[in-house]
C-alpha cells in the first residue's frame, strides 16, 4: 500500500523542514510513505528524510533534459537532488496550465526513462460523469500510458478533488478494475481522502493507496491515513 502526499503549493522550506522532522520521528511501519513538497522545498525534504523508508517526490516533471523551457524542471535534475519520482498530469496541471494527455504521457515516458517513479494522474470531471461517458475518458486517458514497474496511476475524480465529495468505495472500486483491465499497475484513490473516509476506500481490493492532498498537510491527519492503509 502506497500513500502519497501531494502538497501542492503549499509549504516553503521552512514549513516543509517542520513537517519532515516531525514525520521522521514517527513510527509507520507497514506501508510506503511518499511526500510531494513544492520544488522549493524538495532540497531539504531530501535531506531531512534521508535515511527513512520515506520517499519525497516532485509535483511535475519536463520531458526534456535540459532547454530553453522557462518554469520547468527535468528528471535529471530531480535525480540529481534526490528525488525519487513525480507526479504527472494532475487535474490542476491540466486545468490551469493547459496539460494535455499528450504532455502527461511524454512527462511520464521521459522521467520513467531518466529512472524517477512516476504517478501519473486520471480522472473524469463531473459533468463527464453525468455525461456516462467515465469510462471513455479513463480509457483515453491511460491508452497514453505504457505500464512500467516504476509507474503508478492515481485515479482522482476531478468533481472529488479538493471538493470534499470522496468517491464511495464503490465508485472507486468500478474505476480502479476498469483501470487495471486496461493497464497492469497499482491504482492509487484520490480526492478528498482523510483520516475519517480512508479505511473503506483502502479496503476495496482494488485500491493500492491513495494521493492525499488537503489531508497530507497536518502531520497528524497524513499519519493517521498511513497507519490505515497500514493496518489493511
Ligand atoms: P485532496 O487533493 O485530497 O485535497 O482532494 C487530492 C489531490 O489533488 O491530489
Amino acid at each position: 500500500m502506497l500513500i502519497a502526499g501531494n502538497w501542492k503549493m503549499y509549504k516553503g522550506p521552512a514549513e516543509a523542514a517542520d513537517f519532515c522532522l516531525r514525520l521522521r520521528d514517527t513510527e509507520l511501519e507497514g506501508v510506503d510513505v511518499v511526500v510531494c513538497p513544492p520544488f522549493v522545498s524538495l532540497a531539504v525534504a531530501v535531506q531531512l528524510l534521508a535515511g527513512t523508508e520515506i520517499a519525497v517526490a516532485a509535483q511535475n516533471v519536463h520531458w526534456e533534459v535540459e532547454g530553453a523551457y522557462t518554469g520547468e524542471v527535468s528528471a535529471p535534475m530531480l535525480r540529481e537532488l534526490g528525488v525519487y519520482g513525480a507526479i504527472v498530469g494532475h487535474s490542476e496541471r491540466r486545468q490551469y496550465f493547459g496539460e494535455s494527455d499528450e504532455t502527461t504521457a511524454t512527462r511520464a515516458r521521459s522521467a520513467l526513462a531518466a529512472g524517477l517513479c512516476v504517478i501519473a494522474r486520471v480522472g473524469e470531471t463531473e459533468e463527464e460523469r453525468e455525461r456516462g461517458e467515465t469510462e471513455n475518458v479513463l480509457r483515453r486517458q491511460v491508452a497514453f500510458l505504457e505500464a512500467d514497474d516504476n509507474l503508478v496511476v492515481a485515479y482522482e475524480p476531478v468533481w472529488a478533488i479538493g471538493t470534499g465529495k470522496t468517491a464511495t468505495p464503490e465508485i472507486a472500486q468500478e474505476a480502479h478494475g476498469f483501470l487495471k483491465s486496461l493497464l497492469d499497475v497499482p491504482i492509487l484513490y484520490g480526492g478528498s481522502v482523510k483520516p475519517e473516509n480512508a479505511a473503506e476506500l483502502l479496503s476495496q481490493p482494488a485500491v493500492d493507496g491513495a494521493l492525499v492532498g488537503g489531508a497530507s498537510l497536518e502531520l497528524d491527519s497524513f499519519v493517521a491515513i498511513c497507519r490505515t492503509a497500514a493496518s489493511l
